[in-house]
Order: structure tokens, then C-alpha cells, then sequence
């Protein structure tokens, strides 16, 4: 199988988790897009969707789903998303595609995070992919010098600006052993909007596409 169809399996499993007569939050990312084609598929039965980027809101509305502004809704049954890594506790590094900060948001708004991965995302430690932490422009070498006082390599992500208007710093070479620690240590550097652990806010299940089979992991 390849990258494409596990990602594919896995994000076709998740429409079980979808609650009918809902609205659902939807992720961002190419794992998250398989998704959205799949949830075309049942539109009748959902209310619609909150997007988490401005890309999931395009992808939603050329299949005729309906978007919601979160700000009109009082609860959301299910988030459904992608990782760039994901550990056993079901703590994730997010932002590859640099939506981490609408992610974390409608996240927070959920009662259940369903991740959506094949197995090369599944990690003993999180870490090795280069941490997003979105920045206002104005703060950029500010914050990129505190994370390196932290011990990370910060990389301005070239050309890219977020849906929000803002920078990200791509942070290489961090060693994360305590990733709600490092969530809130980061989160507290001025100017910092949002940074890619979800670890206060992890997942509650992992759907995990391997070869042989789609596997149900759930938050201990
Ligand atoms: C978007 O900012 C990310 O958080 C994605 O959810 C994550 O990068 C996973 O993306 P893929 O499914 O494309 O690997």
C-alpha cells in the first residue's frame, strides 16, 4: 500500500466517529483532505463543518458541505485531524502545514479529538520533526532567540505567512521529554500565538493506518 492509500483507509475509518444531525470539525493537512472527500459523501446527514484553515474551508465548500463559524456554534461532538507525529499518550506535534493555531483552537472546542495518521507518524518521542510555533511578525528574532535559549533551532519557514497574517519558525533539534511542559514553556514566550505540541490537548483516539489494517488506539 502506499502513503496515499493508508492515508486514505485511515481517514475513511474516521467517518465512523462522525455524529449524524452534527456539525463536525475538520482538520488540515493531506490525511485531513481524504477526509473532507469522504465526508462529501454523507453531507446529507451532517449539519456541516467548521474548517480548520482556510484551505479545509475551500475543499469543504467545492463538495457543497456547509461551513460554520465556530463563534455561531455552543459545542462540537467530534474534531477529526492529522499529526506530523503522535506519541503512545496520544501527544502530538502539529503544524506541518502550518494550521496549528485554528487547530488548537477548534480542538479546544471539542469533546472528542479523533487523529487520523499512517503508522510512520506513531513515535517513542516527539521530536525529531522540526516543531511549528506561529509568531507575530514584529517578534520573530525575539522569540526565535528564547527558543534557543531552549535549545531549539528556529527556521523561519520561507515565503509562507498563516492564515492568520503571521510567521512560522520551524524549531529543529528540540528534545522533548515532557511535551505539557514545553507546550506551556513556549506558549508563554511573548509573542508567541501558538505553538505545534498538543499535549495539554492531546488526542483521544489515534486511528493508526498500517499495513495490515486500520488500528483503534485510545487516550489512557
Ligand atoms: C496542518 O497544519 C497540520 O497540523 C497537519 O494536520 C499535519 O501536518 C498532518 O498533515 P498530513 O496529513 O498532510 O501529514
Amino acid at each position: 500500500m502506499t502513503q496515499d492509500e493508508l492515508k486514505q483507509q485511515v481517514a475513511l475509518k474516521a467517518l465512523e466517529y462522525v455524529v449524524e444531525g452534527a456539525i463536525i470539525g475538520v482538520g488540515t493537512g493531506s490525511t485531513a483532505n481524504f477526509f473532507i472527500d469522504g465526508l462529501a459523501t454523507m453531507k446529507d446527514r451532517i449539519l456541516g463543518a467548521v474548517p480548520s484553515s482556510e484551505a479545509s474551508a475551500r475543499r469543504l465548500a467545492g463538495h457543497g458541505i456547509k461551513l460554520f463559524d465556530l463563534n455561531d456554534i455552543q459545542e462540537l461532538p467530534v474534531y477529526v485531524d492529522g499529526a506530523d507525529e503522535i506519541d503512545a499518550s496520544l501527544a502530538m506535534i502539529k503544524g506541518g502545514g502550518g494550521a496549528q493555531t485554528r487547530e488548537k483552537i477548534v480542538a479546544a472546542v471539542a469533546r472528542q479529538f479523533v487523529c487520523i495518521c499512517d503508522a510512520s507518524k506513531k513515535v517513542a518521542q516527539l521530536g525529531r520533526f522540526p516543531l511549528p510555533v506561529e509568531v507575530i511578525p514584529m517578534a520573530r528574532a525575539q522569540v526565535a532567540r528564547e527558543l534557543a535559549a531552549l535549545g531549539g533551532r528556529p527556521v523561519l519557514r520561507e515565503g509562507f505567512v498563516t492564515d492568520n497574517g503571521n510567521l512560522i519558525l520551524d524549531v529543529h533539534g528540540l528534545q522533548i521529554a515532557d511535551p505539557v511542559a514545553l507546550e506551556t514553556r513556549i506558549d508563554g514566550i511573548v509573542g508567541v500565538v501558538t505553538n505545534g505540541l498538543f499535549a495539554k490537548r492531546g488526542a483521544d483516539v489515534l486511528l493508526l493506518a498500517t499495513p495490515t489494517g486500520v488500528e483503534t488506539h485510545q487516550r489512557a
